[in-house]
């Protein structure tokens, strides 16, 4: 795979619940060292792609691809062991553990017992809060607190692609800009990530390349300078 080639191909990715087809065929690339966002209304279907992608959930038709590999039908720890790590909707972080065996947890493929722990320290320098709630469980932290916990023990697993299902959910105005600016360091850092955010603006702004779902099927897409001066955009997802 050359480096500018895209780490991440969904094609025709299609997810029934029951009865109900909640991806009607989605198609998106993310290419190596990008940050591509995913926004919608309520039940487009994000996190669904997220968790198809991740293999969280089986999809009924189509194909996932990551850094070359089709990966569609791999268990989903055969996934995050090729570099691919899921923040999920809901923070997903084990409410009865504390901090630190939360961000060991998120390293539990890896051997490499001196790399782990200095991604922990890097996870405290990161989110300075999290290191001074280290021994404190996960289930007591705020709600802020925990977002940033779940972004950080994402990162643990030294993803080369990180999905995010809204990661500044709910949270201050400061926290969200802190969040924001971790995930401008990582991406930095040559990492990918595929986020799903309602704060459209500053995802737009994040990202270099976006999709807006509308009932399951991708309806637009470009730049994220694009879709912030799209004025369908600008009306349905930025409040204008
Ligand atoms: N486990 C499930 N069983 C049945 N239907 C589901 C299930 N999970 C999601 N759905 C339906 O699939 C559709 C897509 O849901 P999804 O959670 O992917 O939306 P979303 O874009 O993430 O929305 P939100 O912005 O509210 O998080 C919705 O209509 C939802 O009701
Ligand atoms: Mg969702």
């Amino acid at each position: 795979m050359s480096d500018a080639g895209p780490i991440l191909e969904v094609k025709d990715l299609r997810v029934h619940y029951g009865a109900i087809e909640a991806l009607r065929g989605i198609s998106l690339e993310v290419s190596d060292g990008q940050v591509v966002a995913l926004i919608g209304a309520n039940g487009a279907g994000k996190t669904t792609t997220l968790r198809a992608v991740s293999r969280m959930l089986r999809p009924s038709g189509g194909q996932v691809r990551f850094r070359g590999e089709d990966v569609t039908r791999l268990p989903s720890h055969a996934v995050v062991a090729r570099g691919m790590a899921h923040a999920p909707e809901g923070r997903g972080i084990f409410l009865n553990l504390s901090v630190r065996e939360n961000l060991d947890l998120g390293a539990y493929l890896r051997r490499d017992r001196a790399g782990i722990a200095s991604d922990v320290e890097r996870a405290y320098t990161l989110f300075p809060i999290l290191a001074e709630r280290r021994a404190q469980v996960a289930g007591t932290l705020s709600g802020g607190e925990q977002q940033m916990l779940a972004v950080a023990r994402a990162m643990m697993s030294r993803p080369k692609l990180m999905l995010l299902d809204e990661p500044s959910l709910g949270l201050a105005p400061q926290v969200v800009e802190r969040i924001f600016g971790v995930l401008r360091e990582v991406n930095a850092s040559g990492v990918a990530l595929l986020l799903v955010e309602q704060n459209a603006h500053k995802a737009l702004q994040l990202a270099h390349r976006a999709y807006v779902l509308e009932t399951g099927t991708v309806v637009m897409q470009g730049t994220g300078r694009e879709l912030l001066a799209s004025p369908e955009v600008r009306k349905a997802y930025l409040g204008e």
